[in-house]
């Protein structure tokens, strides 16, 4: 289970595209506040904004995309994982700001079936790593990160966002009916971490 990024990955009318789509549908859709990033209510997630305070993000699930687009991220899933019984599961562009809350993303894995993830970088204007089993990586706008999210742990390098920082991402899901969950982090040590990084986003959010 390799992790790996890509850089430049669409061109710049993809990328552009993009853009475009997530401006026009945080404009279009309605918004809602949830501690649970959604998972709390019944609507159908598609059609809303949620906006997750205790993350200091918003969320929006499957943004409409053009085939092309959809299977470039495809392909390169199957290429990147070798996994060629993949399935597409939707994607989520997730935006962190501080005017959405206290952005943070804790030690966690993903809940679900074995999945492989892709996470591109659409826009920042800050470099905030990832750390995926205790290994950092940091993306650049424009580059692409595989993530096997249910069973490796991840979370981002705690942060203080001033005013107008920001960094979007774009996820997309597959689902491999081949690939087993894989946890290589031992529970004490995954608890361990979980605690440090917690009293260290703690500090620093009470120093800010
Ligand atoms: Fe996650």
């Amino acid at each position: 289970m390799n992790n790996a990024i890509s850089n430049n990955f669409l061109t710049k009318d993809e990328l552009f595209y993009i853009k475009k789509v997530i401006e026009s549908e945080i404009n279009k859709r309605k918004s809602f506040d949830s501690v649970l990033n959604g998972q709390d209510v019944k609507y159908n997630l598609s059609e809303y904004t949620v906006r997750s305070s205790d993350m200091g993000r918003i969320t929006l699930r499957n943004l409409p995309l053009t085939k092309s687009i959809s299977d470039k991220f495809f392909k390169y899933a199957k290429e990147i994982t070798g996994l060629t019984d993949l399935i597409k599961s939707g994607n989520v562009f997730a935006e962190y700001n501080a005017k959405y809350g206290t952005p943070c993303l804790m030690p966690h894995y993903d809940v679900g079936e074995p999945n492989v993830l892709l996470d591109y970088q659409v826009y920042s204007n800050i470099d905030w790593p990832l750390i995926i089993n205790q290994k950092e990586y940091l993306c650049k706008d424009n580059s692409v990160l595989n993530i096997y999210n249910v069973s490796q742990m991840h979370y981002r390098v705690p942060k203080v966002f001033n005013n107008n920082d920001h960094l979007g991402v774009l996820f997309f899901n597959y689902f491999s009916p081949s690939l087993k969950i894989n946890k290589t982090i031992s529970d004490q040590d995954f608890n361990d971490i979980a605690k440090e990084v917690t009293v260290c986003q703690k500090n620093l959010n009470q120093s800010a």
